[in-house]
């Protein structure tokens, strides 16, 4: 059991560089390694949890995984597969179902347990088995598992209802060996799909428009295996120029893509914070409280849905009141009871969050239930009286490598501590 202990520390100041995307990213990519019969390497993939878990199926996959060296991760999938994903790894970690088109495309089938749902809400994977199906395989759902077959898989045009970030990872990856062309429609389009995209052309593959929502993939016959280097985690990133602004203070944000953040720094902006590009990064300065203003999450270019816990947080304290509302997930408010237990005034209806800002919260020991709940309630400690001690840090250690130290770089007053 991992805790992470926050006191109030005053205004932030420094310089700091957001790791590696591990787990957004950088899983993604080790996944799509099984397309190609050679050694691959991917660098600035810093250990996070859920990185053992992608390390443990693409094994039992038989796949050699190695780290040869702190933050690189090397896939050998030269050898023959077994194309399954046993429930034990699906069920810690849904960034497993990843691995559904890279082994249907080499393997001619796979299968692969069902994700089911998790502490953010129901998680459906109904886009990744239509779009794989208009390809010509044929699926079957039973005993808890998708079973996935076909001999070749045929280029199809799909258009999804929702531009899921993992459905059109998953098709991108089957689409990349399959017989002539498929066509994305309302293709998701965050970065990571855009990383994922332009890793598969260096391995061989022909794909254009991701980035866009139309990403049309021309099959090839074969991959290589190539060295990558995973990009910066927006979301780390995100989380640190909330926590510059929850708790005041000049940060410069090092190897940060302005426009990863933009709509979140745009927000910060509207609430009081001045942030602009410099030559290798993000400058970020909040000399007073914020004021509190509406956010809607939409996938990208909107405001991530990652970052609204993170944006509650920073309302709790801001002057005014704000409606936050969720589009993309049903149940991702849980922690917004446990901000109210440290003094927040926040009460959910629905998709919406209102937040009546206050001047100060008060440290409790609360409970993190996700990854991006558990940032938020650390982030919150940074303005709290006393101590907060945020239970369940597993959670924040399934995306973040050390956000504890990357907070301490700053003068934050932050230790994770291990029982
Ligand atoms: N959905 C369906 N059917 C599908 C696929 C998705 O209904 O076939 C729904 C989901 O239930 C959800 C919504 O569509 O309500 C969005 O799901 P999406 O597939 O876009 O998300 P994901 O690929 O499962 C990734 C990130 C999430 C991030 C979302 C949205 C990884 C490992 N996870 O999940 O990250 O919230 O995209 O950007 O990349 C996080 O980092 O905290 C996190 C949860």
């Amino acid at each position: 059991m991992t805790r992470f202990r926050v006191r109030a520390s005053g205004p932030l100041a420094g310089r700091v560089q957001p790791s590696g995307a591990t787990k957004n990213a950088g899983l993604k990519q080790m996944a799509a390694a099984l397309l190609a019969p050679g050694v691959t390497t991917l660098r600035n993939v810093p250990t996070v949890r859920d990185l053992d878990v992608m390390i443990d199926l693409l094994r039992a996959t038989g796949a050699r995984v190695d780290q040869p060296a702190p933050d690189v991760v090397r896939v050998d999938a030269s050898g023959e597969l077994t194309p399954e994903a046993p429930y034990e790894l699906v069920a810690r970690m849904r960034a497993s179902f990843n691995v559904l088109g890279p082994l249907l495309a080499r393997c001619g089938q796979a299968r692969v347990a069902l994700p089911g749902g998790d502490n953010i809400g129901s998680r459906k994977v109904d886009m990744h088995l239509r779009g794989l199906a208009a390809m010509g395989a044929e699926v079957e759902v039973a005993h808890g598992y998708v079973v996935a077959r076909a001999e070749l898989l045929h280029g199809a045009r799909t258009v999804l209802e929702f531009p899921s970030v993992g459905a059109t990872e998953n098709l991108m990856c089957a689409a990349v060996l399959a017989k002539g062309t498929t066509v994305i429609e309302n293709a998701a389009r965050e970065p990571e799909v855009t990383a994922l995209a332009t890793f598969l052309n260096r391995m061989g593959g022909h794909l254009l428009g991701a980035g866009t929502s139309t990403i049309e993939i021309e099959g090839v016959e074969e991959l290589h295996a190539v060295d990558s280097e995973i990009m910066a985690d927006r979301v780390e990133a995100g989380t640190l120029l909330m926590a510059c602004g929850i708790a005041g203070g000049e940060i410069e944000l090092v190897g940060v893509l302005p426009e990863h953040v933009e709509i979140v720094s745009m927000k910060l902006c509207e609430m009081g914070m001045r942030i602009s590009p410099t030559s290798d990064g993000l400058w970020a300065f909040a000399s007073r409280r914020l004021r509190a203003v509406d956010v809607a999450t939409l996938p990208h270019p909107g405001f991530a849905t990652d970052f609204m816990p993170l944006a509650v947080a920073v309302m709790t304290v801001s002057e005014g009141s704000a409606i936050v509302t969720e589009n993309v997930y049903d149940g991702r408010f849980q922690f917004v009871d446990e901000l109210a237990r440290m003094g927040a005034d926040v009460r959910t209806e629905g998709r919406h969050a209102i937040v009546r800002g206050v001047r100060r919260l008060s440290g409790a020991p609360v409970q993190a239930s996700d990854v991006r709940a558990g940032a938020a309630l650390v982030l919150a400690g940074l303005v709290a009286d006393g101590e907060t001690v945020v239970h369940g840090g597993e959670h924040i250690e399934r995306g973040y490598s050390d956000l504890a130290g990357r907070l301490r770089s700053l003068g934050a007053d932050v230790e994770r501590l291990d029982d």
